[in-house]
């Protein structure tokens, strides 16, 4: 049996969500927005999922916009602005669903700040007070980093970006069903989820909003989710996404206590491996994601090899938004190239056991050492 070590890449479908989903896809066919009983149906389905997804981040039904997933939630928010910021601050470690949105408008129109990270990647007040010195009218910082599993301290920026009036967009994409979340008390104006990353299924996800934001679809159309996202609604999507948010509440603690006890357990094992480097290793992270490297062994070779032997890991270069084989975020770090290019990503999952610690940590010193030995014989 496969061990699979990539929950931040995706995670299965669980079981409980695809019998939620079940009806929607062989028995109630009905478009959400007919009148009629088999449209009933599928509306209600729909806003029930909206009660799920909303009362998982604290926030009204109202609120929830659903989209084709976290990349578009992102878009939305970036782009979607009534009044076209003039000037937009993005962290250095987002998501390349931000920073692409990001880096067209700056081409567009507006001005784009870069918030730098310090070597754990955690932006800082002088990095913050820097992007701020350029009068951001949109700032978008992540809650958790895809990469590192690094959480941003997003309730203090949001208090400190409120005070110049701009608006503040987090993308929660990675943080959901890995630590409480609550729209309200956060102070943003914008989040973004996404459903494949808490045991739902792919291609849905929210944006989740202050109503007072006026904001602009990117999809038209027949008008549905209250203007902002035209197009028939994917129901058994959604009601996958409304179960799989729900469950995520009610699971909250015991998923978060059984990553933290094997991320724990992989962590004292990798420290027993000489020349193992965990990044971001002082700042607080997600119980479940570890960024590791071994110098002089490329990250890319290692996923192979660890492939080969049945598990599935992430390499830096595979997480890279900007296309040039190394982890921006670890660049924005100041990590060098080099290292950055044997960056390996482990992130567990909630049926994750102590024996995937032990299958992976065996192959993992079984790999490095036949690949450091191919290296030493390279160099005689
Ligand atoms: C931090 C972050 N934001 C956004 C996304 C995109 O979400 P989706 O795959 O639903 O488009 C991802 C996916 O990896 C992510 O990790």
């Amino acid at each position: 049996m496969n061990t699979y070590l990539d929950h931040n890449a995706s995670t299965p479908l669980d079981e409980r969500v695809l019998d939620e989903m079940m009806p929607y896809l062989r028995a109630h066919h009905g478009n959400p927005s007919s009148v009629y009983r088999e449209g009933r149906i599928a509306r209600q389905a729909i806003e029930t999922a909206r009660q799920q997804v909303a009362q998982f981040v604290n926030a009204h039904p109202s609120q929830v916009v659903f989209t084709s997933g976290g990349t578009e939630a992102n878009n939305l928010a970036l782009k979607g602005l009534v009044v076209a910021p003039r000037c937009v601050a993005v962290s250095a470690v987002e998501h390349a669903s931000v920073l692409a949105p990001a880096q067209q408008s700056a081409i567009e129109a507006c001005q784009l700040v870069r918030i730098e990270v310090d070597n754990d990647g955690l932006i800082t007040e002088e990095t913050m007070s820097r992007a701020l010195a350029s009068s951001p009218e949109l700032v978008s910082i992540m809650l958790a980093n895809n990469e590192t599993g690094v959480i941003q301290d997003v309730a203090h920026w949001a208090e400190m970006v409120a005070s110049t009036g701009a608006l503040f967009h987090t993308d929660a994409v990675q943080a959901a069903g890995k630590m409480e979340i609550d729209f309200s008390s956060l102070g943003v104006q914008l989040l973004s989820l996404s459903s494949h990353k808490l045991y739902g299924p792919k291609g849905v996800g929210a944006l989740v909003l202050d109503k007072r934001i006026e904001l602009t679809a990117q999809m038209l159309g027949g008008g549905q989710e209250a203007g902002y996202r035209s197009g028939t609604e994917n129901v058994a999507a959604i009601v996958g996404f409304g179960k799989a948010a729900e469950l995520a509440s009610l699971e909250l603690q015991s998923r978060c206590s059984s990553a933290l006890a094997l991320k724990q357990k992989l962590l004292r094992r990798l420290s027993e491996v000489e020349a193992v480097i965990v990044f971001s290793g002082q700042a607080e992270c997600l119980p479940n994601t570890v960024f590791l490297a071994v110098p002089g062994i490329d990250g890319e070779t290692l996923l192979m090899e660890m492939d080969r032997a049945g598990i599935a890991v992430s390499s830096g270069s595979a997480c890279d938004s900007q296309k040039s084989g190394v982890s921006h975020t670890l660049l924005a770090m100041g990590v060098d190239e080099e290292l950055a290019r044997c960056a390996v990503r482990v992130s567990i999952g909630k049926d994750n056991t102590d024996q995937d610690i032990d299958v992976f940590m065996s192959a993992m010193v079984q790999q490095i050492k036949a690949l450091q030995e191919n290296t030493m014989l390279a160099w005689a």
